[in-house]
């Protein structure tokens, strides 16, 4: 560089802009601003500047100029209602004695407006397993170009992302988020804008917390009204624990909401929470789990077994429920429960009344005309008396049931005429008798004793069976000495046993 033209620059720089220190722009409350609220942009200079100047980006003339507050090294530019004309990139300068100051950095002003409905759901739940990762997906039936998800909270942060089209209206965008750790709260809003216009956001969606599950020991969830529920019916959940949980929140797979609430303690040592769902509706249908917490931590525990809720008269098929050979069954031998139905079911579920096991599942099969499914249960043992039901589902919707079946009930088989054999006890020796079932009233029982298992003992009396209480059971263990509370009582009082004989000593 010549010095000729080192000295002049030198002269110029006293006087050409960029020789006074560069001014700051910033917004209060925020740069992003909801419309209609009011916000404040400040423009700072040095000590006797005389005048500040905003400009808008896209536009040549000032967008206002305005005196400078005491001491005078910066204005204020009041917007009392933020407006979508309000939205852009600003920068401010200053004129001192000595000319115009440089340009400020721009601040873009971004205005947030709510159109669109804009959603934001956790894929496939907000509660993630620590150190795994969710999906977030936000969607508006708007058609935005692109969505940004912020992170609110301690560490802020944003992503932006191109929409896709969905299927027929609206746009939605995903975003793959993790692995997530439970060291600090994981809250999301999203955002849509059109590419034209960056700074018109429309938004925001609902905040959407996380929750992260640790590894402290898992709670248990049930459901008192059992897993089979009727529309309309009462829901509520309990989630408990006995690690002395303070809070409990629930997830159901799919859906948007988290609840929680605080542990109470019915008793000493546990924890539990309730959680009324309302009365059921078919959206009340899926799978659902439950965390413990404690207040002032954002670590959850490890997530309790799924509980599978299903609503059952959604699909207009009652199926029928039989037991093969026939519900009397001795302990030890085999019984085959089969549901059947002429309409499509692709899964039969087999329920069990009082049962806190979830329900049998099994594939139905197509045959004979017939959808059907055989529970088998062998060799049946005490624990396998009860009441059953069963019911159907199709795979597209697998928490939404057929209405019941009737119920049949495997301990006592007397009125349903389908039962035929079992042990009972006369004088404390176990022998083997035939019934025959004649229908739903009890009816006088018809008592033989069987030809291929000749009693050992000499056979009781008819008169000694005719006042006998005859207690029609089954489940009985072969060979074991039985209470008479086992037993369903069967009254066989009046009945002629003629075709009794005595078979043995006699
Ligand atoms: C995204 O992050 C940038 C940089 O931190 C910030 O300036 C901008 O305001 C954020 N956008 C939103 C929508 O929060
Ligand atoms: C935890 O928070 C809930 C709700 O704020 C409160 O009712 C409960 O007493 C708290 N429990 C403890 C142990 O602080
Ligand atoms: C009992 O068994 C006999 C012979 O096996 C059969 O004929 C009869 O139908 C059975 N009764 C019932 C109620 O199942």
């Amino acid at each position: 560089m010549t010095p000729t033209l080192t000295a002049l620059l030198c002269l110029a720089s006293d006087f050409l802009p960029g020789t006074l220190p560069k001014p700051t722009l910033w917004a209060e409350p925020d740069s992003m601003i909801a419309l209609g609220s009011p916000v404040t942009i400040w423009c700072q200079g040095t000590l006797g500047a005389k005048e500040y100047r905003l400009d808008k980006e896209g536009s040549s003339e000032p967008w206002d100029t305005q005196k400078p507050l005491e001491p005078g090294d910066k204005a204020k530019f009041n917007i009392p209602f933020v407006t979508e004309q309000n939205a852009g990139r600003y920068r401010c300068s200053y004129h001192s004695p000595a000319g115009w100051s440089e340009r400020s950095d721009p601040l873009e002003l971004v205005v947030t407006a709510p159109y669109g409905e804009l959603t934001l759901t956790a894929l496939p739940s907000p509660a993630v397993i620590s150190g795994g990762k969710v999906t977030l997906q936000c969607g508006s039936w708007l058609e935005f170009d692109k969505f940004i998800l912020t992170k609110e909270g301690e560490q802020k942060f944003n992503w932006t992302q191109d929409s896709q089209q969905h299927s027929y209206r609206g746009s939605q965008a995903l975003f793959p988020v993790g692995p997530v750790t439970p060291s600090h709260r994981w809250m999301f809003r999203c955002y849509g804008y059109q590419r034209n216009n960056p700074w018109v956001l429309a938004g925001p969606s609902d905040l959407l917390e996380l929750l992260v599950s640790g590894s402290s020991r898992k709670p248990s969830l049930l459901s008192p009204q059992g897993p089979v529920l009727a529309l309309g019916q009462n829901l509520i959940l309990q989630c408990r624990s006995d690690v002395g949980y303070d809070r409990f929140a629930l997830s159901q797979e799919g859906g948007r909401g988290l609840p929680q609430r605080p542990g109470r303690q019915p008793q000493a040592g546990l924890t539990q929470a309730e959680f009324p769902l309302g009365p059921v509706s078919h959206s009340h249908g899926g799978q659902y789990r439950c965390y413990g917490g404690h207040n002032l931590s954002s670590k959850w525990s490890a997530p309790s077994d799924p509980l599978d809720i299903l609503i059952a008269g959604q699909i207009p098929d009652t199926p029928s429920l039989s037991a093969q050979p026939g519900p009397m069954v001795a302990s030890g031998e085999d019984v085959t429960l089969l549901c059947q139905s002429s309409r499509r079911i692709d899964t039969f579920l087999l329920t069990k009344e009082g049962a806190t096991d979830p329900p049998l599942r099994l594939r139905s099969k197509y045959k004979a005309r017939r959808y059907q499914a055989e529970f088998s249960m062998s060799p049946v043992t005490s624990a396998h008396g009860g009441t059953y039901r069963c019911y159907g589902s199709r795979s597209h919707s697998p928490y939404l049931l057929s209405l019941s079946s009737d119920p049949l009930d495997l301990s006592q088989g007397a009125g349903q005429g389908g039962w035929n054999e079992t042990w009972v006890d006369l004088r404390g020796n176990v022998m083997r008798l035939r019934v025959e079932d004649r229908g739903p009233t009890p009816p006088p029982p018809d008592v033989s004793f069987s030809e291929s298992e000749p009693p050992s003992v000499p056979a009781p009396h008819p008169q000694v069976l005719t006042q006998w209480v005859m207690e029609a059971v089954t489940l009985i263990p072969e060979n074991l000495p039985y209470s008479s509370q086992s037993y369903a009582q069967y009254r066989g009082e009046g009945s002629a046993p003629q075709r009794t004989r005595e078979q043995g000593g006699h």
